[in-house]
């Protein structure tokens, strides 16, 4: 069923938000997927700190093309940036993301942390994921998109059985509906607290909040990448966001991309 109040409602919100990153929010009711759409826009010439938020998506794209099952309730934002950055730091704005996410959801009295690369779960279930995608040339960054997508009243019904299994939603663990534009704002307010340190190359800070954050660090893993598997010790994240693994042979293997899964020694 349209929504044809979620329009209006969101834009209404924008207008009062004094938020110095946020040039612009544009909202959809139904849309195949913000970070297609916030592309089709930054190819076009669109500028930083634009925002596309949609109420639901019908083809949200997860990390390695999966779906990233969007039905009503749930959050769904792509930022653009056009932050002048090498692009072996572009990965680091994946971290921010989900630092931002977790530090936004702990705001409600709730735990959460992070999976690497961008996982953050609640109770040992994923609540939120991050896609960054992003286009450089000759070693510059001409545009990022930056993808969150949050299960914030998302009713467990409305998702597949293989998601529900494995995901939780933020009323869910709270016992209570939240308030998407209060959310909303708390998360856009962290984002530009940690985008600023970001752009000061604040890296070192920004590392150590998220390893704070996340509980990947000295767990034995297994990590799927798109080449091949990569099993060891969890040891530290380098300065470009890499996670950096020791194999039982002592071998050190950095690893940019991945699906981390966490395994009994
Ligand atoms: C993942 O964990 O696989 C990443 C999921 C990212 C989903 C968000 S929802 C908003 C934005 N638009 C998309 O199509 N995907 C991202």
């Amino acid at each position: 069923m349209k929504d044809t109040t979620f329009i209006e409602k969101t834009l209404d919100f924008s207008k009062n938000l004094d938020i110095d990153f946020v040039k612009k929010i544009i909202v959809f009711d139904e849309i195949p997927s913000t970070n297609s759409k916030a592309k089709e826009l930054a190819r076009k010439g669109e500028e930083e700190g634009t925002i596309v938020i949609a109420r639901i998506q019908k083809k949200g794209r997860g990390r390695f093309d999966r779906l990233w099952e969007s039905p009503e309730g749930g959050l769904y934002l792509s930022i653009i940036l056009r932050s002048d950055c090498p692009p072996n730091k572009a990965t680091i704005l994946t971290l921010v993301t989900s630092l931002v996410v977790s530090k936004t959801i702990n705001s409600y009295d709730l735990s959460s942390n992070i999976k690497w690369p961008n996982d953050v779960r609640v109770n040992g279930k994923k609540i939120a994921g991050i896609l960054l995608e992003s286009e450089a040339h000759e070693n510059k960054v001409e545009y990022i998109i930056l993808g969150v997508g949050i299960n914030l009243n998302t009713d467990a019904n409305l998702l597949s059985e293989k998601i529900r299994l494995i995901s939780t939603s933020l009323s869910e663990e709270i016992g209570n509906s939240v308030d998407y534009y209060n959310f909303l704002k708390i998360l856009l307010f962290n984002f530009d607290k940690y985008y600023k340190l970001f752009l000061d190359k604040k890296y070192d800070l920004i590392l150590k909040e998220w390893k704070n954050q996340s509980d990947t660090l000295g767990r034995r893993v297994r990590i799927n990448t798109a080449s091949e598997q990569i099993i060891g010790k969890a040891y530290d994240i380098d300065q470009s966001g890499f996670l950096i693994v020791i194999r039982d042979s002592g071998e050190c293997k950095k690893v940019a991309s991945g699906d981390s899964i966490y395994i009994e020694s």
